[in-house]
């Protein structure tokens, strides 16, 4: 059995927005095994996006407990947050938040020239994830020139430029048409395990399920069940 590398355990999150409260995290419960590709499933507004917010310290939750790669959120510092998510997590998103002025290659080594590592290894380390990501070619052109699936796989060399030990995609694919969807999850499924890196992907795509090592179903708030095999 491989190492947890992410214990949940009651975790709870409310909003208050003005009058209203919401209860976006309600005892959410789960764990996440090294080297998986877990995707976190349910319908809008049931606390996806709450929930990778929460794990990955961007959002601060009330109760529970929630341990990353052996650190307790709880007791942690922002600076310690910080470190965290900027040495040993890596981010996905729908938009993909390219700098449209920089090139591929400029935009995959930002990260890195902002954690202080010498622009010309960053580049060269850039335009090596391209590669992996079989952009090569692309290293020069700006992300206007480039097309959707494109684009997003340049957003994931520079998620995953860095090494991460935990990458966390939310909706990567739902702008993309299917052939580039699929395309897209075959090289994060191939990272993660040539990487040994641990990923989970929220969806609304059942297309891509078949990716997935396990599924958690997510309900107001809550894990109601967890397929699949490790
Ligand atoms: N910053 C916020 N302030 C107040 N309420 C919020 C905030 N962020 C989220 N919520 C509420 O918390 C609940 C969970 O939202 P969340 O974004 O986590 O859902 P989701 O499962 O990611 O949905 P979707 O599939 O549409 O992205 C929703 O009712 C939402 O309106
Ligand atoms: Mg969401």
């Amino acid at each position: 059995m491989n190492k947890v590398v992410l214990h949940c355990e009651n975790i709870i999150k409310t909003f208050n927005s003005g009058e209203a409260e919401v209860k976006a995290l309600q005892k959410t419960t789960l764990d996440v095994y090294k080297n998986e590709l877990l995707m976190l499933v349910g319908p809008s507004g049931c606390g996806k996006t709450t929930f990778v917010s929460v794990i990955t310290a961007l959002l601060s939750f009330d109760s529970g407990i929630c341990e990353i790669l052996e650190n307790n959120l709880s007791t942690m510092s922002d600076e310690e947050k910080t470190t965290l998510r900027g040495k040993e997590i890596g981010f996905v998103f729908q938009s993909f938040n390219l700098l449209p002025a920089l090139t591929a290659a400029q935009n995959v080594a930002l990260p890195l020239i902002i954690a202080g590592m010498k622009r010309k290894i960053a580049l060269k380390r850039a335009k090596e994830m391209l590669s992996a990501v079989g952009l090569e070619s692309k290293e020069n052109v700006k992300p206007n020139n480039l097309s959707g699936g494109q684009q997003q796989r340049v957003a994931i060399a520079r998620a995953l430029v860095h090494k991460p030990h935990f990458v966390i995609c939310d909706e990567p694919t739902s702008s993309l048409d299917h052939k580039s969807g699929q395309i897209v999850m075959e090289l994060l499924k191939k990272i993660t395990k040539e990487e040994g890196a641990t990923m989970i992907v929220v969806t609304h795509d059942d297309r891509i399920y078949k990716y997935a090592d396990r599924i958690a179903y997510m309900e107001d708030g809550k894990i109601i069940k967890v397929e699949g095999n490790l």
